[in-house]
């Protein structure tokens, strides 16, 4: 059956079919045609013209054409159960053909002249321009459809910060942000970190000037907010974070992370466990238990590295946990006392939590994704998937 017999049945006549393959098909069609065109090229500028149109119109008419045909018979009468992926792929699919748009075309096709002795040569743009210029055979056509700029969609980093913001969100959390070039005051010194800290080395953190860098973490925002907003407060902090490294699979020189912080009246390290518990649960999943062990970071004490179960095994043991059965996911604590003598709150009064994780990584997990640079790579075909 060719493609325009396809196409004028709906899916239920084709019998049971593969709909993605079914769209591939005509995808490879359009292409092929396309390419068919280019390859034999036009003898004149006004038949170039004609020749793009005749291949638009097939393609993309209101009436008749080819994708017409997809959308009544295939899209508007698919089952219900069929509609999201149908929809989906007929999407795409228009999205790809604008490529036969006209004016797409009139830029790939080339003119063909004929040499005497026989034989063609291929017409460079500039002689096409020159040639047309002097003919001016075909107008500008003011009616032509402009370039197709196809929808795009949110990066899955964004998406995971929006579904992690939403959590905190609804819990009571506000969301605060901060300057990505950051004081040396509020990255280190506000948050008790001393001046022989390895962090505060060249090695890891880019400097602007002795003074200014570009922030290594969102808690330098712990600061700022408590300065500007002072006590009760919870917050969460998402943001761009930068760090001398070089980029392989799982470091990137820029990197996401999100910052919370509750203060309040008698905040203990139980709600600190109670709320990251909720958090994981929420959203990695009912089944998933959280595991805190001690760790160091000057600005809280006591301090925690949060692991969660692994999402991959359930705890078993497996090639993404290392057979540990967990995977670490951020690092807590409470708020040390002097950081919130740094905020302006008096530590006598109020007690606080922090937490801070890297949002990158969560994407990587949740979407199996073993190398971070993909996300950094504006490459359509890869953030397409999402
Ligand atoms: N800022 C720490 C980091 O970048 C994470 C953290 C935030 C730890 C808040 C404890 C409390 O590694």
């Amino acid at each position: 059956m060719t493609i325009d017999e396809k196409v004028r049945k709906t899916l239920a006549e084709l019998g049971p079919t593969d709909a993605k393959k079914l769209f591939g098909e005509v995808r490879a069609a359009m292409q092929q045609e396309r390419e068919a065109l280019i390859s034999r090229g036009a003898a004149s500028e006004s038949e170039r013209y004609k020749l793009c149109k005749d291949l638009r119109d097939r393609w993309l008419a209101r009436k008749n054409g080819l994708l017409s045909f997809v959308d009544e018979n295939w899209l508007k009468a698919s089952p219900k159960e069929l509609k999201p992926i149908v929809g989906w792929q007929f999407n795409e699919l228009r999205q790809d053909c604008s490529v036969v748009e006209v004016p797409v075309l009139l830029k790939d096709v080339p003119i063909k002249a004929q040499i005497p002795g026989g034989g063609e040569i291929s017409v460079n743009d500039a002689t096409r321009a020159a040639v047309s210029q002097a003919t001016r055979e075909v107008p500008g056509d003011l009616t032509l459809p402009g370039n197709r700029r196809p929808l795009g969609s949110l990066h899955p980093v964004t998406q995971v910060q929006r579904e992690i913001e939403e959590i905190f969100l609804n819990l009571g959390f506000r969301i605060e942000s901060g300057p990505e070039i950051e004081s040396v005051y509020y990255n280190f010194d506000a948050l008790n970190i001393p001046e022989s800290h390895p962090s505060r080395d060249d090695w890891d953190t880019l400097y602007i000037d002795a003074k200014t860098v570009l922030r290594t973490h969102t808690s330098p925002v712990q600061i700022r907010a408590m300065e500007k907003y002072g006590a009760p407060l919870y917050i969460i902090i998402p943001g761009k974070c930068y760090r001398h490294d070089n980029p392989d699979a799982s470091h990137s020189p820029m990197f996401h992370q999100i910052e919370g912080l509750a203060i309040d009246k008698d905040i203990t390290f139980a709600d600190l466990k109670g709320t990251l518990d909720f958090f994981a649960k929420k959203l990695f999943g009912e089944k998933i238990r959280t595991r805190f062990q001690p760790s160091f970071f000057p600005f809280t004490e006591p301090s925690g590295e949060v692991a969660i179960s692994c999402i991959f095994c359930g705890g078993e043991g497996c090639r993404v946990c290392k057979e540990s059965g967990w995977i670490e996911v951020m690092g807590c604590g409470m708020v040390h006392p002097l950081v919130l003598r740094y905020g302006g709150i008096d530590p006598e009064k109020y007690t606080g939590w922090a937490f801070g994780l890297g949002i990158d990584r969560y994407a990587m997990m949740k979407y199996d994704i073993n190398d971070i640079q993909l996300f950094f790579q504006s490459d359509v075909r890869f953030l397409r998937q999402f």
